[in-house]
């Protein structure tokens, strides 16, 4: 596995590999659900390319930006047993010099649930994934479906955008208990591990009302009642894949979407519906 710290090194390794091209890009503290991504681009690939960076501009003031899982040695040795090509490894001054200061908004789409709860984090999002878009310049994004709204906002971004990238959505790797995949779950204590996989059980009732009929207030009701006493619920609801827009009637593709607080760590969670 080659690495690039500059977006010169990163442009003369990426120019050259043969195409297709994957692109996998990261904030470290890798887990299965990354290798995942990895592993879809490999078999789907000529070669693969991938990125670590935790981007200041997602993080709101007070959330986790200092305390972001860190463990590069670890995650180098990952990507590489995964079969990555080249890794584009930037520090912040790379991505953002000190006279940086463009953006690229995520529209409406940015504005509801994370976007909600989050005022600043999709734009922040946005503006770095086309960044390594254009860095990159790869022919396929690989995404996982864990980070549902995310998913919708860059589609949305690169066919607005008219970028030449194909994007797959590669589904959710989760714990055997249902707890999905995330690198915050190691800031759960053990009270909290127990109950977090809880928003995935109030996913899968809030599906199951949905696709029985039960109005929208009924499936959510039915869908908080899994919920262990332990969780902050901050969103469950029913929307379209594409526009990420609340839907009272299922009508698919859609998503049942929810977050929920775990002490101080917010999880998120989704199920697709075909
Ligand atoms: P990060 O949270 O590191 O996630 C990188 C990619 O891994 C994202 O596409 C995310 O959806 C996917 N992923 C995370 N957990 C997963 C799981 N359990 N199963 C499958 N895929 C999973 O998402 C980001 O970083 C950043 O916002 C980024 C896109 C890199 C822009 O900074």
């Amino acid at each position: 596995m080659q690495v690039a710290t500059t977006i010169l090194q990163a442009r003369a390794l990426f120019d050259v590999l043969p195409r297709p091209l994957g692109f996998v890009p990261t904030m470290g503290a890798l887990h299965e659900g990354h290798l995942a991504l990895v592993r879809r681009a490999r078999e789907e690939s000529t070669t693969v390319g991938a990125s670590i960076f935790i981007n200041p501009l997602q993080f709101g003031a007070n959330e986790d930006l200092e305390k972001y899982p860190r463990d590069i040695e670890a995650d180098r040795a990952k990507f590489s047993a995964a079969g990555v090509d080249v890794l584009f490894l930037p520090n912040q001054a790379v991505m953002y010099p000190p006279d940086f200061s463009t953006a690229v908004d995520a529209g409406e789409m940015g504005t509801r649930f994370e976007g909600a709860a989050r005022p600043t984090h999709f734009r922040g999002v946005t503006t770095v994934v086309s960044k390594l878009l254009n860095i990159v310049r790869p022919d396929t994004l690989y995404l996982g479906q864990k980070d549902a709204q995310q998913t919708a906002v860059l589609r949305r971004m690169i066919r607005d955008l008219d970028i030449p990238t194909h994007v797959t959505i590669v589904p959710t790797e989760r714990e055997a208990d249902g707890l999905a995949l995330s690198s915050r779950n190691v800031y759960l204590s053990v009270e909290e591990r127990q109950a977090a996989p809880s928003l995935h059980h109030a996913l899968q009732a809030l599906r199951m009302a949905m696709q029985m009929g039960k109005s929208k207030a009924d499936a959510v009701a039915a869908a908080r009642t899994r919920l262990d006493p332990l969780a902050q619920l901050d969103y469950l609801d029913v929307v379209d894949a594409n526009t990420f827009a609340p839907i009272d009637v299922l009508s698919p593709p859609a998503f049942v979407i929810g977050a929920a607080r775990f002490g101080s760590t917010r999880l998120l969670d989704n199920l697709w519906i075909e």
